[in-house]
Parts: structure tokens; sequence; C-alpha cells
């Protein structure tokens, strides 16, 4: 397969690719990133002299460069989005702008000689559950958004259904559940829970910490994702989540807490994220039609990845002090309403 991967030297994108280029040498990658603050040069810089892997620094929004690329693959997972809930309650344009102009130019792009296109989203497009109820999301729940992060890939995956359903765009969509795993930006939950620990610093839970997250290791989600590219049917959406049940914050809080052996006064409980929901998703669809399943426990995955942030001090310090001022600007907000 020649591939298009889009925002490859992100989180998932960069697990991706790695998870790819060593079960499919033989396969080419073409990696567009426009690399903005989530993304890190470093992460596949092994791969610089790999013949199979080209990186192209780029704007998914740029029709012209995109049109480029998409010409010379025969497959695109489009990962490249604006990914950060509280980001968005900052900043909700930039989301319109990555997350919907940019995937129409994807879109438009393929059309062109119907390429293959699968398109990653997010279970955060159905709104929430009721934490009281088994209720869970799948294929057939109504979108629901409550984010402008939200809000924005629900509209990037309408307008990738449409292509499908108007244009006969060969495509797959899968919506799944939170990850976390090696290379992801110290802004998020999981890596800023590990790095304040690392930094002696106080843990801030929003709200009490009741709030449900379906967690899922990265691999497990790259493995999904690759059974939809070699499985999965034309047309279809996959939900995809974690391998039990969802877990509450402060719970994730109190196992990482344990594993790195410190106690519960690291907890500092902060203003609720506003419109905050709860996950829970169900991955019958994708087991039964395609026999995915997830392999990591949650224990192991969280074990494997505090082990990682210990061990790559470097590859964090920077993004995280980014991160904690970006957190600091949006306290200041908060206080001023
Ligand atoms: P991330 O923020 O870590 O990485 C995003 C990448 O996209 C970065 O490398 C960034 O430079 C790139 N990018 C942003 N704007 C771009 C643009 N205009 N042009 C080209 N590249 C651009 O995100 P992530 O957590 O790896 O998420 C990847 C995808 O998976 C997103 O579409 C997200 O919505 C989806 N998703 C994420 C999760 C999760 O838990 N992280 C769960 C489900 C779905
Ligand atoms: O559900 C999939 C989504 O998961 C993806 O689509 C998003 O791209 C990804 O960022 C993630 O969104 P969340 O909003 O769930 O992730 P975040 O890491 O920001 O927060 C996870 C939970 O932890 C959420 O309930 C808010 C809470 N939280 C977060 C931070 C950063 C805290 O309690 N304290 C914090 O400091």
């Amino acid at each position: 397969m020649k591939l298009l991967i889009t925002g490859g030297l992100g989180f998932i994108g960069t697990n991706f690719i790695r998870y790819w280029i060593t079960k499919h040498p033989n396969d080419q990658i073409i990696n567009l990133d426009k690399i903005t603050y989530a993304a890190n040069p470093d992460n596949l810089a092994n791969l610089s002299t790999n013949p199979n892997y080209k990186f192209i620094k780029g704007d998914i929004v740029d029709q012209e460069v995109v049109d480029d690329l998409v010409s010379q693959v025969d497959t695109i997972v489009h990962f490249a989005a604006e990914s950060h809930v509280d980001r968005s309650i900052d900043d909700p344009l930039l989301f319109v702008k990555t997350n919907v102009l940019g995937t129409y130019s994807l879109l438009k792009a393929a059309l062109k000689q119907k390429t293959r296109f699968h398109h990653i989203s997010t279970d955060e497009v159905y709104g929430t559950v009721d934490p009281n109820t088994n209720e869970e999301f799948s294929e057939i729940t109504s979108f629901n958004p409550t984010s402008p992060y939200a809000a924005s890939k629900a509209s990037s995956d309408l307008f990738a259904l449409s292509f499908y359903k108007t244009y006969g765009l060969p495509l797959t969509i899968t919506n799944c559940s939170n990850n976390y795993g090696p290379y992801q930006n110290p802004e998020k939950f999981i890596p800023r829970l590990i790095t304040n620990i690392l930094s002696d610093k106080k843990i801030p839970v929003y709200g009490r910490g009741e709030n449900l997250r379906d967690w899922l290791f990265v691999d497990d989600h790259c493995s999904a994702i690759e059974t939809v590219l070699l499985k999965g049917k034309i047309g279809e959406t996959y939900c995809i989540g974690g391998l039990k049940e969802a877990t509450r914050n402060i719970d994730i809080v109190k196992k990482v807490l344990t594993i790195m052996g410190r106690g519960e006064e690291m907890i500092e409980y902060v203003a609720d994220r506003p419109a905050h929901d709860n996950y829970r998703v169900s991955w019958k669809k994708i087991n039964q039609e395609l026999g995915w399943q997830p392999k990591e426990s949650l224990e192991s995955g969280l074990t494997k990845t505090i082990k990682w942030y210990t061990e790559n001090q470097d590859w964090w310090q920077k993004s995280k002090a980014e991160a904690e001022q970006f957190y600091q600007k949006l306290n200041n907000y908060q206080n001023l309403k």
C-alpha cells in the first residue's frame, strides 16, 4: 500500500506509523504534518533514512499541497486535527479551520481518484452517557457534541459520510474512546498527571474526579485501525473502546499514584471543565464483524506509559512547560468570569 498519513507527528499518528512500518515494512508512507505545538519532529527521526518513509511539512487546509500528495498514494489515513477539548474552549475557530476545512480538502482531493479514505474520529461526537445507567455509545447513537472540539469532529464525520453517500468515495470511519500511551502531549490527563508526579507537583482533578472515560492503550487503537483498513466494509463506521468498564478519573489518579509510590496528598481538586461529558463505548460491532479486540489491560498499559515518561523526560519537558502556560491562561479566564 501507499499511504498518506496526516498528523503523523502527533500522539496517535506517531504510534500508528511506528506500528504500520513494523508490520508492513514494504508499504510506503507519506506523513503530512503542519508541526503545530502538538507535534514533535523527533518522534520519527529514526525513520529519516528509511526509503519507504517521507515527511512533508504542510497544512491539510492547503488544497494544492493536499492534491499533490493524494495523487501519489492509494490510501489516506486522516489523523490530523486540533485534538484538545480545553484548547477548543479557548479558540474554537482554529478547530473549525483544521478539523472541518482540513478534512474537507482531503475529501475533495480523494474524490479525484476515489482514493480509499479512513477518517479517524472520536467518541466525543456522541455527547455524554448518563453515568448512573449502563448506557454506552454505539454506531447508531445520535450525534450530540457538547464542546467546540467535538462539534468540529462531528462536522468532519458528517462531511466524510456525505462524500461516501453522495459521490461514492470509498470511506470508513472509526470513533474511538480516550487513548493513552507513549508520545502523548503532557497537556492531556494521563501524561499530565504522570509528569506532575515526576515534577513533584500536585495533580489537578477537574470537579470531583467522577467523570467517566473509556481508556484504550494506543497500540490497541492502531491495531483497530489496521483491522478496519484491511477488512472494514466501505461506508461503515466502527466504534472502538477499551477493554472493560469505563473508569472514573479519580480512580485513574489513584492507580497511577499507587504504581508511582505516591499518596493521595498529591491530589488537588480544581474548577470543573464546562460541559464535562462522560464516555462509555461499545466495541461489539468491530469485534463481531471484524474480529478485533484490545489486548492491553489498564494496569499493564499504565505501567508501560509511566515507565516511558520516566525514561523520556527530555521528550516532554518543553511541551510540558507550554501546556502549563496554557492552563495558567485558561485559569485566568475562568477567574475573570
Ligand atoms: P495530537 O494533537 O497529538 O496530534 C495532532 C497532529 O496533527 C499534530 O502532529 C499536529 O501537528 C497535526 N496537525 C494539526 N493541525 C494540522 C494541520 N492543519 N495540517 C497538518 N497537520 C496538522 O492528536 P492525537 O491525540 O494524536 O489525535 C489524532 C486524531 O485522533 C485526531 O483526529 C483526534 O480527533 C483523534 N482521536 C484522538 C483520541 C485521543 O484520545 N487522543 C481519541 C479518539 C480520536
Ligand atoms: O474521548 C476521546 C477524546 O479523548 C479525544 O477525542 C480527544 O482528542 C482527547 O483529548 C480526549 O479528550 P478528553 O477531554 O477526554 O481528554 P483529556 O485528557 O483532556 O481529559 C480526560 C479527563 O480528565 C476529562 O474528564 C477531564 C479530566 N482532566 C483533564 C486534565 C487535563 C482532569 O481532571 N485534569 C486535567 O488536568
